[in-house]
């Protein structure tokens, strides 16, 4: 974990944004302490979404800018940012196994097998999944996935 700062952050979704309404995202400024855990509440339609989405780098915020640290990664792409976003429905391959599964995004990364295999084993120890590894992800409950 990093510290995150959003540093006079606003989002629109139109080109030329003009009344208050044209804003997805006022203008925020906040920052989110090392190794804490936050709640985002509010009404459907305000924002968290669109916050989330700047954050992971999926989105581009029409204003102000992203801290990671000090690092600013505004115009970092996602992969770069070494961040993971975990949606509502769970995202797995059904067709790999839950090693496959947990290994893809260092795999994908180039990182080397040795290093796999051991941040692997380390996390399916910490979410108690080990007996799991080579079953496919396909017949895991909703909770497992
Ligand atoms: N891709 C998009 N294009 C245009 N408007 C969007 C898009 N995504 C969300 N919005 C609008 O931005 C506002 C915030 O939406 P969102 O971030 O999804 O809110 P929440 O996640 O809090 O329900 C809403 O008015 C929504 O209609
Ligand atoms: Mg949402």
């Amino acid at each position: 974990m990093a510290k995150i700062t959003l540093d006079n952050l606003a989002h629109s979704y139109l080109p030329k944004p003009a009344t208050d309404e044209d804003w997805a995202l006022k203008q925020l400024d906040h920052v989110w302490g090392d190794g804490e855990a936050y709640a985002l509440l509010g009404a459907s339609g305000c924002g968290k979404s669109t916050l989330l989405n700047i954050i992971s780098g999926l989105l581009r915020p029409s204003r102000g800018r992203i801290l990671f640290g000090d690092q600013d990664v505004t115009d970092q792409p996602t992969a770069a940012r070494n961040i993971a976003q975990v949606f509502q429905f769970p995202v797995v391959y059904d067709t790999m196994t839950v090693r496959e599964n947990l290994a893809f995004p260092l795999r994908n990364r180039g990182a080397e097998a040795g290093y796999i295999a051991s941040r692997v084993q380390a996390i399916a120890a910490m979410i108690g999944m080990e007996a799991m590894l080579d079953r496919k992800a396909r017949g895991l409950t909703a909770d497992a996935k």
